[in-house]
């Protein structure tokens, strides 16, 4: 079977790497230097991280070690989000996670928990002064008859290695290092969307340790109240050691790169909102990644010198295609913000000239790297959810959204509050006027919205009632929402 995905965008350039490492040193005190000033260890993460490393000291990293720079620093993909932790906590085994929450509450510690390390934004996936949970060793993987088993140190990489010598495939990311976690946890936007519904919607099995440190496995029929709620609720509910996945029988892909320059910017916003609207009863699995990027230097010289397009047609593994989509880690400071709409092209297209407009106010920010992100909800995608027994969280219509946003990169720390203020207001002031129009959704994707946003209001009221009733069975203290308070989270 040949699946067709397409990878279409003004823009595919290989991206450079810049380093930039936090350095702390201090070891267990009561308060530690970093790069970015003195932070004081508060009572709690000071008792949690010396509890930890008497009970598990080989899983226990300090300030100060080459890992514990890897830790803080290299997983994480938006600069902005590297943080310095009182102590980092490596676990080895689901049992050693559910220790670690018992000591954590035990302490009152505030904590976070990382898995792929990239959602965007300062506290989701880091913190200072307190406990990270590092899950990167939980690195297992159990390629079953039509089903994967995955821990959730894993990448989507290494989940279609594993699959790819038996001929199958899973719902994942898009590109190389994204974590399985998070994006499991969110959603899951993948170019077999359109047949198979979203990553959460194939999840068979959670194994999960819950805010007393109790580990319980949820499923259709076991706990399936926690296991509907883990389908888009985020890091709202425990921490899960292991996700089971459903695989399908895809041993190779069909891809295409495509890129055009601006003059046909029009019919290339016509041609995705037109694949938003496709709904057949049995689609092909299909999908795309639409970006278009601005230079502001160049004003899209780079592209102006290609003749007409630029195709690429290949057929390989969906391993081999992922591979050559990276994203690297610490590339730059990053912005994301996004809105959703029905599909409409013309809109579609002045948001664009007036976002790139208004990047030209602001070009004088270093290292600016501004791009316009397409992504879309299709009938079929959404119809999985309403058919399969289960649902998910997003209860969304079995309708076409186009979600657009703005993806901004920049280099220093001082024009971070400049960039989110531009980049928010821009969105809120095309939102409110796609309201006027009526043709705006509140729907918003954890994935591509930035720290600013609610993606729980755009959700039907009566899943977030059922969501927070579910916290209040499975986490009464209400751990997951105040020791561990980063991330999307679903409020008090
Ligand atoms: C370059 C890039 C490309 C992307 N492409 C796609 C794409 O193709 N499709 C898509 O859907 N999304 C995409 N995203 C968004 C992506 O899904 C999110 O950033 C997602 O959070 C990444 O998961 P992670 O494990 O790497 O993140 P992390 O930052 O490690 O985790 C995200 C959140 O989940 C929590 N968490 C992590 N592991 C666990 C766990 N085991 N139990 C409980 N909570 C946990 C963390 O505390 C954090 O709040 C992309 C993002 C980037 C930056
Ligand atoms: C534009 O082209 C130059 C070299 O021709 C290259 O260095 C640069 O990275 C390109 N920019 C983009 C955005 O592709
Ligand atoms: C620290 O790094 C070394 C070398 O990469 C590795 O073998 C070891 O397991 C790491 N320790 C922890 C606690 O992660
Ligand atoms: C874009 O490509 C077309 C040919 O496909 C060419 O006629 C046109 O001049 C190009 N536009 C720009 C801005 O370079
Ligand atoms: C696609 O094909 C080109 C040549 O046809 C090859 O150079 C390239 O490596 C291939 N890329 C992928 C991702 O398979
Ligand atoms: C924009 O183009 C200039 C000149 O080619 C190049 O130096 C710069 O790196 C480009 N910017 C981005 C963000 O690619
Ligand atoms: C832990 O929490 C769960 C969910 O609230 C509860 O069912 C279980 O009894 C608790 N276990 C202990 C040991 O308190």
């Amino acid at each position: 079977m040949h699946l067709p995905l397409l990878f279409a965008g003004l823009s595919f350039s290989g991206l450079t790497y810049a380093k930039s490492g936090a350095s702390a040193s201090a070891t267990l005190s009561s308060s530690m230097s970093t790069s970015s000033g003195t932070l004081e260890i508060p009572q709690g993460a000071s008792c949690a991280c010396t509890k930890l490393s008497h009970s598990m000291p080989k899983s226990v990293i300090f300030p100060g070690s080459k890992n514990y720079t890897t830790q803080t620093v290299d997983y994480i993909w938006d600069i902005r989000a590297n943080l310095s932790p009182a102590c980092v906590f490596v676990p080895n085994t689901a049992a050693e996670v559910s220790q670690a929450v018992k000591i954590i509450n035990e302490c009152q510690a505030n904590f976070a928990v990382r898995g792929g390390g990239h959602m965007n934004y300062p506290g989701a996936n880091n913190i200072d002064a307190g406990v990270l949970i590092a899950l990167s060793n939980l690195n297992a993987v159990n390629v079953k008859t039509d089903t994967v088993e995955v821990g959730p140190g894993l990448n989507w990489y290494q989940v279609y290695s594993a699959l790819e010598p038996y001929g199958r495939a899973c719902v994942g990311g898009r590109m190389k290092t994204i974590g399985v976690p998070g994006l499991t946890l969110i959603g899951g936007f993948h170019y077999f969307n359109n047949k198979y519904g979203y990553a959460m919607d194939n999840v068979v099995s959670y194994d999960v340790v819950l805010g007393n440190g109790t580990q319980v496995t949820a499923t259709k029929t076991s706990h399936s109240d926690l296991f509907w709620a883990l389908k888009g609720g985020a890091n709202n509910f425990g921490i899960v050691t292991r996700f089971e996945l459903k695989t399908f029988a895809v041993p190779e892909v069909s891809t295409t790169i495509q890129v055009y320059n601006e003059t046909h910017l029009p019919q290339f916003l016509s041609a995705i909102c037109e694949s938003a609207k496709l709904d057949e009863e049995d689609p092909i699995a299909a999908g795309m990644i639409a970006t278009i990027a601005y230079n502001v230097t160049t004003k899209f010289a780079n592209f102006t010198k290609i003749p007409a397009e630029a195709r690429i047609n290949n057929v390989t593994t969906i391993k081999t295609w992922a591979n050559a989509l990276d994203s690297p880690k610490q590339m730059f400071r990053v912005q994301f913000s996004h809105k959703s709409m029905k599909p409409d092209a013309k809109v579609l297209y002045s948001i664009y000239k007036a976002w790139k407009a208004a990047v030209d106010t602001i070009s004088d920010v270093q290292g600016l790297y501004p791009t316009f992100v397409i992504n879309y909800v299709s009938p079929s995608s959404a119809r999985v959810a309403k058919t399969n027994g289960v649902g998910n969280v997003w209860g969304l219509e079995e309708e076409p959204l186009i979600i657009w946003q703005f993806s901004t990169g920049w280099d220093l720390a001082q024009d971070d509050i400049r960039v989110e203020a531009w980049s928010r207001q821009l969105a809120e002031h095309f939102h409110s006027i796609n309201k006027q129009l009526g043709i705006a959704s509140e729907f918003v994707y954890m994935g591509d919205a930035g720290e600013w946003q609610d993606p729980y209001a755009g959700f039907p009221v009566e899943n977030v009632a059922r969501m927070r009733k579910i916290r209040s069975t499975y986490d009464p203290a209400g751990v997951f929402s105040t020791l561990s308070w980063g991330g999307f989270k679903l409020g008090l």
